[in-house]
């Protein structure tokens, strides 16, 4: 098995969890089967990467940094994971045939792809400067089991 890097890990989770966001958003009013199916998958997806960003990435970068503007990365990042979970219940408890779903599931993906990309310009640069391969290497392969735990699957 190749080793993971904690970094591509994540990209591909944040590429997976964005695909998922924007076949939701293209659904409609008339979807509610397939709009009910795309939540659920993307709570399920949503609640392992946090965790696992939250847990296990998230502490190592803020061991790892020593400049205050990286710190407060971290912090900023742990609000939107927040946010995302604030959001995440209402949506489900919004009837899936309201055009109000349809409002929320976009403002989701916005929030998601907002952030994402704040880890994938920022965090994640600035944390392959400051840990090395062998590290990055360790935090994915941990990542990784955490998250086959959590979704009850294999993926390699
Ligand atoms: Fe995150
Ligand atoms: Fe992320």
């Amino acid at each position: 098995m190749p080793p993971i890097n904690a970094i591509s890990l994540l990209k591909a989770d944040h590429k997976k969890v964005k695909g998922l966001l924007e076949d939701l958003e293209s659904t409609t009013e008339r979807g509610v089967g397939k709009r009910k199916k795309l939540l659920s998958q993307i709570d399920a997806e949503l609640k392992a990467h946090t965790s696992i960003e939250e847990e296990i990435f998230y502490p190592a970068f803020r061991e790892a940094v020593r400049k205050k503007e990286d710190r407060e990365m971290y912090f900023e990042a742990l609000e939107e994971h927040h946010v995302v979970r604030l959001v995440l219940p209402e949506i489900a408890a919004t009837d899936p045939s309201s055009e109000e779903f349809g409002a929320k599931a976009k403002v989701l993906k916005e929030l998601v792809t907002h952030h994402a990309k704040e880890e994938e310009k920022d965090m994640f640069p600035e944390a392959k400067k400051v840990l090395s391969d062998e590290e990055l290497e360790a935090l994915g392969a941990r990542m990784q089991a955490s998250k086959d735990k959590m979704l009850g699957r294999k993926r390699r």
